[in-house]
């Protein structure tokens, strides 16, 4: 292709991206400049196009551009958060990164790549706001980031591991060692954290609670530590979590998706309680006590490097990890009586129990949503429900799907195992093991014996099985033994 033409394709190409792009060359002057780069500086292409940078932006100088920074020692700048107000007024908010152009050794030029991250931004910091306004100090009882606070005695159970958990939690209370909660989604790790904040001497203090994997990287460096002007004009100074929750808790939940490198910044803020805002030199002194939670086991993370080793022996001083539901049989039970009570308040309702069905569902099933999943189940259950019981055809079919598709226990039996599980075991003659071989087994003569009951209406036999007519459906055309 000839030169010419590929310079075409490359403006057409680079014309058409969502990103800001702007390439100067060896001296300085502006060679490529796209519309996005045009709309976030205020400029049209023609006021930057073939002039040296310095003319156009006289607020820079050698040492604050970016491009020059990088033409000069030809090193690359890499997602740089940047915030400034543009020639027009209008505040920017971009992640740029920097980069040298060379041809064989030598530097020919730098391109920058700006991210406008300014809607992604307003979000975060309207949420930040909120959260703060929420966690001021009130007359009656303290709200926290979701309008909820929880307390200890909101952890409902009856779990002996989950009690000396609580016992553990309650302990840590009394300090401001920086805690590590581990347990899979929705066993309750927000609601631990809460309730230690509540406990502790920093109760009327904020609490902040900050998800790592919603941000991109450079974004939640800015959103942790604060930033400061950017390295154009008119800036904009803006406190981060450290800073705003002085004397609270912060809440880095799924620490996991943090960066290393920005672990390794938390780290040192741990040590010595130092935050520097982003582009600042001064660094300010903060009281904050450090809740983190990951949602897979930390050492497993540690070991895939998920997880700096430091950072992990830093916060694992106090350990929490909260089982789940599936290992806690008495809270299934517990926790549904707890959920169903909730909603016939909330719904006016008068529902007093689950069918027989339902329940060993519940006590077979694997909750990979745990408690979440629990109460999103029960509450749909109860927009389903006619009479006082709640009966299989109420349970949502994405339910019965994945609880008949081997949706039972993955991992540790119960300890404590319900009593209708092991007298079924009972009727299972000696010296079989073949787990697979006995459900087969036991699911062909049940449904045998479903069809036979009700005289082959496949509708009803579902109902009775508790599964969704299709499921049956397809397990009566399937299942060796009972294809006819
Ligand atoms: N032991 C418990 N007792 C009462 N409610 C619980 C319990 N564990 C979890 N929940 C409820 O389940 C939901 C999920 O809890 P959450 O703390 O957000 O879980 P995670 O942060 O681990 O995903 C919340 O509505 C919480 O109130
Ligand atoms: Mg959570």
């Amino acid at each position: 292709m000839p030169m010419s033409e590929t310079v075409e394709m490359l403006q057409a190409i680079l014309g058409t991206i969502d990103e800001g792009i702007h390439v100067v060359d060896a001296d300085g002057i502006t060679i490529f400049y796209n519309h996005v780069a045009a709309s976030l500086d205020g400029l049209t292409k023609e006021e930057v196009l073939g002039k040296p940078l310095l003319e156009v932006f006289p607020s820079l100088d050698q040492a604050s551009s970016t491009l020059l920074r990088v033409i000069e020692n030809g090193e690359p700048i890499v997602n740089l958060p940047q915030t400034y107000t543009n020639l027009r007024g209008v505040r920017v908010d971009t992640i740029n990164t920097t980069l040298p152009v060379r041809v064989g050794d030598t530097l020919v030029g730098a391109v920058e790549v700006a991210k406008d991250i300014r809607k992604l931004r307003e979000l975060s910091e309207r949420l930040i706001d909120l959260q703060v306004q929420l966690g001021k100090p009130k007359r009656s009882k303290q709200l926290a980031s979701d309008g909820i606070s929880y307390q200890f005695t909101d952890i409902l159970t009856d779990n002996q591991a989950m009690k000396t958990l609580k016992e553990r939690a309650k302990r840590a209370a009394r300090t401001s060692s920086p805690v590590l909660v581990y347990g899979e989604t929705g066993t309750g790790k927000e609601l631990f954290v809460q309730s230690i904040h509540q406990a502790s001497a920093r109760f009327g203090r904020p609490f902040i609670a900050q998800n790592c994997a919603a941000l991109p990287a450079s974004l939640l460096e800015s959103i942790l530590f604060g930033s400061t002007k950017g390295s154009f004009t008119g800036a904009d100074d803006r406190p981060g979590l450290f800073e705003l929750a002085n004397g609270g808790t912060l809440f880095l939940d799924e620490l996991n998706s943090m960066p290393l490198d920005l672990q390794a910044k938390l780290l040192r803020v741990l040590q010595d309680g130092q935050i520097r805002r982003i582009g600042s030199e001064k660094s300010v002194q903060v009281d904050v006590r450090v809740v983190a939670a990951v949602n897979e086991p930390p050492l497993q993370v540690v070991e895939r490097g998920g997880l700096r080793a430091d950072l992990y022996y830093r916060l694992n001083v106090v350990s929490l990890e909260i089982p789940p539901l599936r290992e806690r049989p008495e809270d299934i039970e517990l926790l549904t009586r707890h959920f169903i009570d909730k909603y016939n308040r909330r719904f006016g309702m008068k529902v007093t129990g689950i069918d027989e069905t339902v329940w060993k569902r519940f006590f077979a099933y694997d909750w990979p949503g745990n408690v979440r999943e629990l109460e999103h189940l029960i509450e749909a259950a109860m927009n389903m429900v006619d009479g006082q019981t709640i009966l299989p055809e109420h349970l949502p079919a994405h339910f019965w799907e994945r609880a008949s598709l081997g949706g039972v226990a993955r991992t540790a039996i119960p300890k404590a195992l319900p009593p209708q599980a092991v007298s079924v075991a009972d009727g299972i003659p000696d010296g079989t093991w073949n787990l697979p071989e006995v459900l087969r087994e036991t699911e062909t003569s049940l449904i045998a014996r479903a069809m036979q009951e009700t005289g082959g209406n496949v509708k009803q036999a579902a109902s009775l099985l508790g599964i969704p007519r299709q499921t049956l459906q397809y397990k009566l055309a399937n299942l060796p033994g009972l294809r006819q």
